[in-house]
């Protein structure tokens, strides 16, 4: 008998890429996202369609996506925040485009350079011209669960773009708390509340660790039903637009866990450990996944020498 099914979205070359000061280079990038497409993921975003002024890093989206070798299951989807995004990502043939807005006024000025209902108008001229192709259409709503500006938002706001978005016919919605405000119970009731009000859109929670409480946030949304996340292979990843912004919950210690607690994830673990082994050569620094450093919670060591020579009962008395 297998798990419940939990659908795991890989998003380190764009949260995680975006976010770093040195650039990596394309066919690195094709290499690693070709590695992730062995790894059994629902889900890979690929890169971001944006400014190139504004996000540097990936500044390559074309070559990316033109060079990685897709396979047949994964959906591949890219960032997109206006009408020239939307027609790059279409002109390299995406499976989906990933719109973006921020539920705070702040964040959205500070983030994409406009006002949140100049974001949606452009946005609603995204999806008409989208709606006319065979890919998909997911918006992520940043700062849905705290603005570092602005403080707490208000759970009816988010759930009020939710339903303009719905109201367009777009597919998905990503609740995204994109500097690790979110806490269990504020993430239990928000969940429930939009699966509750749009039980036909595909739901993803896209939690980052800021504060330590983002696999805890992943069991409270499980709790209320979600069964898809973003997560970013080693915990790499931050808008560089959002004061205090770090990690995204890590792949690897999400699958880790969810794969402990009996969820069938798909994806294969030890394949996921040898790609984010690969990151710090690429970003060229360390990477916050504790699971990197202490391995599997059954990854067993050998006893020390000297202690092993010992009495069991003398072993344990010489440890304490
Ligand atoms: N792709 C490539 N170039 C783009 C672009 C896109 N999607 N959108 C705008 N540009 C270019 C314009 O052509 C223009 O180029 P020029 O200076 O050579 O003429 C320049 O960027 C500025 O365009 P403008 O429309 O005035 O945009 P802006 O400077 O107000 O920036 C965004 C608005 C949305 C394009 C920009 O803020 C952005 O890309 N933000 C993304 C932020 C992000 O990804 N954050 C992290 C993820 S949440
Ligand atoms: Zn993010």
């Amino acid at each position: 008998m297998t798990g419940k099914r939990v659908h795991i979205q890989e998003v380190a070359t764009r949260d995680g890429f975006q976010n770093e000061a040195q650039f990596v280079e394309t066919d690195a990038k094709i290499a690693l996202i070709d590695d992730l497409s062995a790894c059994g993921y629902a889900k890979i975003e690929v890169t971001s369609f944006t400014s190139p002024k504004a996000i540097p890093a990936l500044r390559d989206a074309e070559a990316v996506m033109h060079g990685i070798a897709r396979r047949k299951g994964i959906v591949y989807t890219v960032l997109v925040p206006n009408i020239r995004g939307a027609e790059r990502a279409l002109s390299c043939g995406v499976d989906e485009v990933n719109l973006v807005m921020s539920v705070s006024e702040s964040h959205n000025r500070t983030n994409l350079r406009m006002s949140r209902e100049q974001s949606f108008a452009q946005l609603r001229d995204v999806i008409g011209v989208v709606k006319q192709t065979s890919v998909a259409i997911n918006v992520s709503l940043s700062t849905a669960m705290g603005c570092p500006m602005e403080g707490d938002i208000a759970q009816e706001a988010v759930l009020g773009w939710m339903q303009r978005f719905a109201d367009l016919g777009v597919h998905g919605v990503t609740l995204c708390d994109t500097t690790g405000m979110a806490f269990p119970s504020q993430v239990g009731a928000l969940c429930a509340a939009a699966r509750k009000r749009f039980p036909a859109l595909e739901l993803t929670l896209h939690f980052h660790n800021t504060r330590g409480m983002a696999l805890a946030n992943t069991l409270a949304a499980l709790d209320a039903g979600i069964d898809r996340f973003d997560a970013s292979l080693g915990g790499l990843g931050g808008c560089p637009y959002a004061p205090g912004a770090t990690g995204n919950v890590c792949t690897e210690e999400l699958v880790h866990m969810l794969e402990l607690d009996g969820y069938d994830t798909g994806v294969d673990l030890s394949a996921l450990l040898s790609a984010s082994a690969l990151l710090p050569g690429l970003i060229g620094h360390d990477v916050p996944s504790q699971l990197l450093k202490a391995g599997r919670r059954l990854d067993l060591h050998a006893m020390p020498g000297a202690a092993s020579e010992g009495r069991p009962e003398q072993r344990a008395f010489d440890i304490n």
